[in-house]
């Protein structure tokens, strides 16, 4: 008897899912990176535990200056895209500004629009105390919630900019605040965004789930950074939070330089390039 994989065919690959995620807590590190198009999520996807297709599309994809402007169907089609690129981490779709704070009944009409059109395993939403309720509601109807503190970027105009939060004891205590809230409204992880790092620790420390870190603390169960910054493939500054582990933009642009410089001289298309037997250009 021959099985599928002896046969030649791959064996299936089984998706992380999100009880998988929350069961991590204290655990191994979780692995997690945006993702917005299907080539990027194929790369990415060996490596990482989750992939999150963050509404920062908005400004890395698209030259906004803030996420404000994305839509639920800018979301759903990248979400769908990023579904279809991966096959084995765990797919969480950020819910986009406008799309869930009106009401419970609104965030689930958002959500269950998420999960059924792009196959993703879960939502991300921003808030703690203010969303609790709208947690609660979506996880008790079978929609799991990655819940986002601290530097909220879809509140940046409260914040007057994409501010450190926390520093001062007032707003730490309502970080503080907002992390248990989300966990006991069902969440099953939190990203503690932009804090001082004896504060992300703390959280970490003291909540039940896993806390994802970005410009947080190394303490956190997990890390997250937005692809493109990681690599060098967007904008020419690099947060303090960021680690630089490639520096793409160059090597794209000299790739485009070589190319204008070949159309120019007419040695692009080389007769390796055509088809049938190929004059030269100047023939
Ligand atoms: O939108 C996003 O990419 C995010 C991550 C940076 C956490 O929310």
């Amino acid at each position: 008897m021959s099985t599928a994989s002896q046969a030649g065919t791959p064996a299936q690959v089984q998706r992380i899912g999100v009880p998988e995620i929350r069961a991590r807590k204290g655990g191994d590190p979780i692995v997690s990176l945006t993702a917005y198009t299907a080539p990027m999520a194929e790369v990415l996807d060996p490596h990482v535990d989750f992939l999150l297709v963050g509404d920062s599309l908005g400004m890395v994809l698209y030259g906004f200056d803030s996420t404000l402007p994305v839509t639920l169907d800018m979301m759903i089609a990248h979400g769908a895209a990023v579904v279809r690129g991966s096959a084995r981490a765990c797919i969480v779709v950020d819910m986009p500004f406008a799309s869930y704070e009106a009401s419970p009944a609104a965030a689930f009409e958002s959500a269950s629009r998420v999960l059924t059109e792009t196959g993703c395993a879960a939502v991300k939403l921003e808030g703690g105390v203010a969303m609790a309720e709208t947690i609660a509601f979506l996880v008790a109807r079978g929609i799991p919630v990655l819940a986002h503190i601290g530097l909220t970027p879809q509140s940046s105009n409260t914040f007057g900019g994409f501010r450190v939060q926390g520093r001062d004891d007032a707003r730490a205590q309502q970080i503080r605040d907002d992390s248990r809230a989300v966990t006991e409204a069902g969440a099953f992880g939190v990203v503690i965004e932009g804090v001082p790092e004896t504060l992300g620790r703390e959280i970490t420390d003291t909540i039940a789930i896993p806390t994802i870190g970005i410009g947080a603390s190394p303490a956190c169960d997990g890390q997250i950074l937005v692809t493109e910054d990681m690599v060098g493939l967007f904008g020419a500054y690099t947060p303090k939070f960021v680690k630089r582990y490639a520096d793409l933009n160059p090597q794209i642009e000299a790739a485009a330089s070589a190319y204008a410089d070949d159309v120019r001289a007419r040695t692009f298309p080389g007769p390796e390039h055509c088809f049938g037997d190929a004059k030269p250009a100047d023939d």
